[in-house]
């Protein structure tokens, strides 16, 4: 399986936390100091599935993959325009690809992770020669845009791989995606209320609700966990990887968990600074962000890891 290319996409309006602050009672030195957040992206006149379709065909041009030859669309997300169709199945009519096995994964945070290692398996099952790959979200959509603890954190963005089904050539060396129950409900959004003639209930509101260290904690503690999984189970050294490609949600997490695996932090790279936390598209950005700088070279070993609400956690090592 290889990794043909990448791409991502950020929408045009971003909003900075001097903006924030006239919105809520914070301001720019609380929010980079906690979370490393300068900036976000945010949607205006578009939805989850134009960035996911932006994004798949910045890959599209850059590796001039036909759309004829993709056979499978897994779109990660967990906040899609509608429920139905997929956000897979508006990327496909917007790409016009005339033919392909297409649907969405919500692993929340992880998903994008979740995706991947379905992907990989599935192209491998069918023999499908090529898999567009792709992490999208427009959270602000489900941002109580009234409370300070979470519109601070998140953005709106899209990142994708393009996977090749390469009988010589295998990049991606290890996969490993888990789950554990959320028993404090410490990452939530709402959702649709049951309605029908037994059961006549108020729709309840879509906002998402965090207990922000409590989440902190778990993802300290998982990356970690599954880091280290991943280098056991490989053979692998924590000096011998190149990058670690974390999910994007606070710079101090990659900070703690650098220091636990004593890594120097430069290995993790960070575009927080500028997208904030785009849930399931965060990894992909990194990664299309680091091609597009040349910094990813032939042979690296770079390990992805995800984490999030379900809580959900995985990790995939990839040789570039
Ligand atoms: O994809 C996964 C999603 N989520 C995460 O990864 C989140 C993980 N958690 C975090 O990143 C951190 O817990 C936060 C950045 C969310 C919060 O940082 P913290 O250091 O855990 O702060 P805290 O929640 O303990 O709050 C400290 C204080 C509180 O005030 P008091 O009670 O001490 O007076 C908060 O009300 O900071 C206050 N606060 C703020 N102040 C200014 C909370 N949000 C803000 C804000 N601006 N935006």
């Amino acid at each position: 399986m290889r990794i043909l290319g990448t791409g991502s996409y950020l929408p045009q309006n971003k909003l900075s936390n001097e903006d924030l602050s006239k919105l809520v009672d914070t301001n720019d030195e609380w929010v980079v100091s906690r979370t490393g957040i300068k900036s976000r992206h945010l949607v205006k006149d578009e939805n989850t599935s134009d960035l996911a379709t932006k994004a798949a065909k910045a890959v599209l041009e850059t590796t001039g993959v036909d759309v004829r030859d993709i056979q499978l669309v897994i779109v990660a997300t967990s906040t899609p325009d509608v429920f139905i169709p997929g956000v897979a199945h508006q990327v496909l009519k917007n790409l016009h690809i005339p033919n392909a096995m297409a649907f969405d994964v919500n692993a929340a945070c992880t998903g994008f992770i979740y995706a991947l290692d379905v992907a990989t398996s599935l192209m491998q099952t069918h023999a499908f020669k090529y898999g567009l790959i792709i992490g999208a979200e427009a959270f602000s959509k489900v941002i109580d845009w009234h409370d300070r603890n979470t519109c601070v954190l998140f953005g709106d963005g899209a990142g994708t791989v393009l996977l090749e089904n390469h009988q010589e050539k295998n990049q991606i060396i290890y996969t490993s995606c888990t789950a554990i129950p959320d028993v404090d409900d410490v990452l939530k959004s709402g959702g649709i209320a049951v309605n029908n003639p037994f059961n006549r209930q108020k729709t309840d509101n879509f906002f998402l609700g965090m207990k922000g260290q409590e989440v902190f904690k778990f993802a300290v503690r998982v990356v970690c966990e599954s880091v280290n999984k991943a280098l056991v189970e490989t053979g692998i050294d924590a000096q011998a990887v190149d990058y670690y490609v974390l999910h994007q949600a606070n710079s101090r997490i990659l900070d703690h968990v650098a220091k636990k695996l004593s890594v120097p932090s430069e290995k993790f790279y960070s575009t927080l600074e500028d997208t904030g936390n785009t849930s399931a598209a965060s990894i992909p950005i990194v990664l299309d962000v680091m091609d597009r700088k040349q910094l990813l070279k032939k042979g690296m070993k770079i390990v992805l890891t995800g984490f999030g609400a379900g809580l959900t956690y995985g990790t995939i090592l990839i040789e570039w």
